[in-house]
C-alpha cells in the first residue's frame, strides 16, 4: 500500500481583483503515489505547479477535487483540528528557510517547539532531543547554536536547522521543496545527502521537488515530469533518463549538461512556459513541441500506461 496516494488533484486558486475575478488551475488532474522508503522526484519548470501539488499533498492546501490519502486514511476534505495528529507524520522543508524558522524563535526554541507540541515529554529531554538532531545536522558544538537566533547563521547552517526541525519528530512522509535552490553550489551537495540519509534511516517517503532532473535522477527512484499543471510523464527514473519518451522530458534532459556526453536526443522547445491562468488548448506543449501535429492543437492527450511509464503525448497514444 502506498504511503501517500493523489488521486486527479486539482487545486484551483482565486486570482484578479475585487471586481475581475478569475481561477487559476495551478495543478490539474494529477495522480501520483508514494510508497514507504520511497524517493519520488517531481520536476518541471518554474510555474508548472510542483509545489502547490507537494503542499496539497501534506494537506496544507485543501485541493478543489481528487483525493489525498495517507496511510491508507482519507485526508482530503479532515479539518485542520483533526489533522494536528498526522501533522507530526508529515513535513515539509522548504526552498526558503528563513521563512521556515521563526526569525524571533532561538534555535533551542525552534526545535524544542515541535517536540513540547506533539511528544508528551519535558522541556529538559526536549532540549536534549534538540542537542541531538543538531549533532546529526552537523551543527557542533550543539551548545553553541542553541543561543543563536536565525539571522546569525548562513544560508546552509539555517537549512541545515529547518531540516532538524522537519525530521525531530521522525516523520513518515517529508517533502523537500528546491532544498537547495537558494544556496550556495558548493553546500547543495552536503544538504542532499544529509535529507537523503535522513530518508534512508527512517525509511521514510520522499517527494524530492527540483528543476534539476539530473540532480532528481541521482536521488529518486521514480520521476514524475509535470508541464503547466499536469503530470506528463512518470517512470522508474534509470529508464525516464536513458529513454525519454515525451518531448517535454527530452527537452529537460537536453538542457543537463552532460546531455552530449550521455548522447541524450537534443530536443529544444520554442519560446517560454505558457501562461497557468490561460493554458494553450489541446496538448498544453504543443506551440512549443517540435513533434506538435494538428491533433495536439485541437485535442488534449490521454494519460496511458505502458509498462511501468505513464505518458500524456499523442505520438504514444492511439488517435
Ligand atoms: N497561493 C496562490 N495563489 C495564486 N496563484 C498561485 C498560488 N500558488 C501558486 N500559484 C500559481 O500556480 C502556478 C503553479 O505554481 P507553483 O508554485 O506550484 O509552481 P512550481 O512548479 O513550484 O514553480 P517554481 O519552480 O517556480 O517553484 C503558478 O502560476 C503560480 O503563480
Ligand atoms: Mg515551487
Amino acid at each position: 500500500m502506498s504511503l501517500v496516494k493523489l488521486s486527479e488533484i486539482v487545486m484551483e486558486f482565486e486570482i484578479g481583483s475585487f471586481f475581475k475575478k478569475s481561477r487559476l488551475r495551478a495543478v490539474d488532474r494529477v495522480s501520483i503515489d508514494i510508497e514507504r522508503g520511497e524517493v519520488y522526484g517531481l520536476v518541471g519548470e518554474s510555474g508548472s505547479g510542483k509545489s502547490t501539488l507537494g503542499r496539497v499533498s501534506l494537506r496544507l492546501y485543501r485541493p478543489t477535487s481528487g483525493s489525498v490519502i495517507f496511510n491508507g486514511i482519507d485526508i482530503t476534505n479532515v479539518p485542520e483540528r483533526h489533522l494536528r495528529k498526522l501533522r507530526r507524520r508529515m513535513q515539509l522543508i522548504p526552498q526558503d528557510p528563513y521563512s521556515s524558522v521563526n526569525p524571533f524563535y532561538t534555535i533551542e526554541e525552534a526545535l524544542v517547539e515541535p517536540l513540547l507540541t506533539h511528544n508528551s515529554i519535558d522541556r529538559k529531554e526536549a532540549v536534549e532531543e534538540a542537542k541531538k538532531i543538531l549533532e546529526e545536522v552537523g551543527l557542533v558544538p550543539a551548545e553553541e547554536y542553541l543561543s543563536r537566533r536565525p539571522q546569525q547563521l548562513s544560508g546552509g547552517q539555517l537549512q541545515r536547522v529547518a531540516i532538524a526541525r522537519a525530521m525531530i519528530l521522525k516523520p513518515d512522509y517529508i517533502v523537500a521543496d528546491e532544498p537547495t535552490s537558494n544556496l550556495d553550489a558548493s553546500i547543495r551537495a552536503s544538504i542532499v545527502k544529509l535529507i537523503s540519509d535522513f530518508q534512508k534511516r527512517l525509511n521514510q517517503a520522499l517527494l524530492f521537488i527540483s528543476h534539476d532532473i539530473a540532480l532528481v535522477s541521482l536521488l529518486a527512484q521514480r520521476i514524475g515530469v509535470m508541464y503547466l499543471g499536469q503530470l506528463v510523464e512518470e517512470g522508474n527514473s534509470r529508464n525516464i533518463v536513458k529513454d525519454p519518451l515525451h518531448p517535454y522530458t527530452k527537452a529537460l534532459l537536453s538542457a543537463i549538461p552532460l546531455a552530449e556526453e550521455l548522447k541524450i536526443e537534443k530536443v529544444v522547445l520554442k519560446g517560454e512556459i505558457g501562461d497557468p491562468s490561460n493554458p494553450p488548448k489541446g496538448c498544453r506543449l504543443h506551440p512549443r513541441c517540435p513533434y506538435a501535429m494538428q491533433l495536439c492543437k485541437n485535442k488534449e492527450p490521454p494519460v496511458i500506461s505502458i509498462e511501468n511509464r505513464k505518458i500524456k503525448c499523442w505520438l504514444y497514444t492511439e488517435k
